[in-house]
C-alpha cells in the first residue's frame, strides 16, 4: 500500500506501520510487568525462608502442602523448586529482549543454558512434587500441569537442538513455544485473577474442580501456546488482515494480562510480604 510520502518519492520504499510487531512488544511488556511482580514475590517470600532453612515460614501462605514436618526430601525439593522459579521467570524475560541477543550474545547463550537447566529442574521436580509427594487437589489439575511439564521438556530439547545446529529461525520458534509453556504456572495465576475480576469467580470450584478450573488446568499452557503459534504464522507468511487480526489479539491479551497481574499482586502475592 503506497503512502502519500512514497507517491512523492517513488524510489523510497513505502513506510508501513508494523502493527504486529508493535502489538507483540506491548504484549511482551505486559507479560514482563506481571512476571517481574511474580519474581519479586518469589525473591521476597521464598528466598529468605529457604536460604535460612526456616522452611516452616512457607506455610504463612495457603499452599497444598508446602512445608511438611518430617519430610526432609519433599521440603528440599520444594525449596529448590521455588528458588528455580525466580530464575526461570526472570531469565525468560531477559532471553526475549532483542537488544540483549544482538549486543551481548554471550549473555544470551549463558542465560539460555541457565534457562534450559531451570526448565528441566522445574518440570522434573514439579512432576515429582505432584506424583511423588502427592501434591494435588484434583486429578484433572494434576494431569493438566503434568502435560505442561512434558511440553516444557519437549520444547526445551527442540530449542537446544536447533541452537546447537545454528538453525536460528527454527530455534526462535521453539524458544518462543518454550517460553509460552514455561510461563504456564504464572499464566494460571494471572488467568484466575483476570477471570475473577471479570465474572466474580464463576465456574471456580471449592477444590478447584469447577468447569473453569478444568478449563484452566489445560488452557494455562495450551492457550498461550496457541496464541504464540498464531503470532509465528502471521509473522512468517500472514496476509495483512491476518497480521492485523493477530495484532488485535495480542493487544487484548496484553490488557487481560495487565489486569490479571495487578489482581495477582494485590490478592495472591503482596498480602504475604
Ligand atoms: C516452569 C515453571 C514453574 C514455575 C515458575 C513454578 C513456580 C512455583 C511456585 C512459585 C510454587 C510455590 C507455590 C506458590 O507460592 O504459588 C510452586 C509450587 C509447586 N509447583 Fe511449580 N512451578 C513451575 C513448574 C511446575 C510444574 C511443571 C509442575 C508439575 C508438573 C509444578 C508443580 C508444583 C507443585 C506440586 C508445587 C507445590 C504446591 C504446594 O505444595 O502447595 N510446578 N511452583
Amino acid at each position: 500500500m503506497a503512502t502519500i510520502d512514497a507517491s512523492f518519492a517513488p524510489n523510497r520504499p513505502a513506510r508501513r506501520i508494523d502493527w504486529l510487531g508493535r502489538a507483540a512488544t506491548f504484549c511482551y511488556l505486559s507479560i514482563a510487568a506481571g512476571q517481574l511482580l511474580f519474581t519479586a514475590f518469589i525473591l521476597a517470600f521464598y528466598y529468605p525462608s529457604s536460604l535460612s532453612g526456616n522452611f516452616a515460614a512457607w506455610n504463612a501462605k495457603p499452599l497444598i502442602k508446602g512445608f511438611v514436618a518430617g519430610d526432609p526430601s519433599g521440603n528440599l525439593f520444594f525449596a529448590v523448586h521455588v528458588m528455580m522459579a525466580a530464575v526461570i521467570t526472570f531469565g525468560g524475560l531477559v532471553q526475549l529482549v532483542p537488544a540483549i541477543r544482538n549486543r551481548w550474545p554471550a549473555i544470551h547463550r549463558w542465560n539460555g543454558r541457565l534457562y534450559l537447566l531451570s526448565a528441566l529442574m522445574l518440570a522434573i521436580g514439579g512432576l515429582w512434587l505432584t506424583w511423588g509427594r502427592g501434591t494435588w487437589l484434583n486429578l484433572v489439575g494434576a494431569l493438566g500441569i503434568s502435560l505442561d511439564a512434558l511440553l516444557i521438556l519437549a520444547f526445551a530439547g527442540l530449542a537446544y537442538r536447533s541452537a546447537r545446529a545454528r538453525r536460528f529461525a527454527e530455534h526462535r520458534r521453539w524458544a518462543l513455544r518454550l517460553f509460552a509453556v514455561a510461563s504456564a504456572v504464572w499464566f494460571m495465576r494471572v488467568g484466575y485473577m483476570a477471570w475473577g475480576i471479570a465474572t466474580g469467580g464463576a465456574g471456580i470450584g471449592k477444590a478447584m474442580d469447577g468447569p473453569f478450573d478444568i478449563f484452566l488446568a489445560f488452557a494455562n499452557s495450551l492457550l498461550p501456546l496457541a496464541v504464540t503459534e498464531l503470532y509465528l504464522r502471521a509473522g512468517a507468511r500472514g496476509a495483512p488482515t491476518a497480521r492485523k487480526g493477530v495484532a488485535a489479539l495480542l493487544v487484548a491479551a496484553g490488557i487481560v494480562i495487565l489486569a490479571g497481574s495487578a489482581g495477582a499482586w494485590m490478592m495472591m502475592w503482596s498480602p504475604y510480604l
